[in-house]
């Protein structure tokens, strides 16, 4: 037997993933004791673990990724699902210290085609942005844009600077506090959904703060 090390070096990913992502939960048991200095250590020790099972998630998909386009699982879902899911698990990263809000439009339909992990993946990284950046409230949302399904995440802060909406995130050189892979892994997500010759996209702007806006063909 041949000992094949990029497999196990997968394996060992994802079972790191797995493990952090026990402790995550673990984290999210304790209870608050109204001590700011308390909270505040427990709340950062949750975002943080949170974030690095999220990178791991990516590091596997870069894996898998790597020199082949990624494929999506295409498979149909409920929008609202997806917002109220992605809603829900913001709100326990954020604990109130920021507001989060889904809104879904009206001519929403009730399925779309798309790869919800790929696709969630490319969500919780802008969640993750927004709670890095927003000042006080985040959103998300799901409307129509164009015949697609567009999955919004926006918010309060800053806004992008001009360097990621210019360069599309292309050139994002590693950052103090983060890869700069974040974006361009969502940009690779959308591209990845076609639907007869129409190709996803991402969108950034900004509108009183980030809009980071993923169209689903
Ligand atoms: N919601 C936001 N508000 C303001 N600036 C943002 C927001 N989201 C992203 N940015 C800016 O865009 C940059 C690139 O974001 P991206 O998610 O690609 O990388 P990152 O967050 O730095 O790293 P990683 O996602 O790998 O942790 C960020 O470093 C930040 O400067
Ligand atoms: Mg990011």
């Amino acid at each position: 037997m041949k000992f094949n090390g990029t497999d196990q070096y997968a394996a060992l990913i994802h079972e790191l993933k797995n493990d952090l992502g026990l402790l995550s939960l673990t984290l999210d048991g304790i209870p608050q004791q109204r001590e700011r200095e308390h909270d505040a250590t427990v709340d950062a020790a949750r975002l943080l673990c949170q974030s690095v099972v999220d990178r791991l998630q990516q590091s596997l998909l870069i894996y898998k990724a790597v020199d082949q386009p990624i494929r999506p699982a295409i498979d149909a879902w409920s929008p609202q699902d997806a917002v109220h899911e992605m809603r829900d698990r913001a709100a326990a990263l954020a604990r109130g210290r920021i507001r989060v809000e889904a809104v879904l439009a009206l001519d929403v339909p009730e399925i779309w085609f798309f790869d919800r992990d790929l696709v969630e993946m490319a969500l919780i990284n802008a969640i993750h942005n927004s709670l890095a950046h927003a000042r006080s409230t985040l959103s998300i949302e799901a409307s129509m844009t164009e015949g697609c399904l567009a999955l919004t995440v926006r918010d309060d802060s800053a806004g992008y600077p001009q360097h990621i909406l210019a360069g599309g995130a292309a050139n994002a050189a590693f950052q103090a506090t983060g890869t700069g892979l974040g974006l361009q892994f969502s940009r690779l997500i959308a591209q990845s959904h076609d639907n007869q010759g129409r190709r996803g996209e991402l969108r950034l702007h900004n509108d009183q703060g980030a809009v980071f806006c993923l169209l689903l063909p």
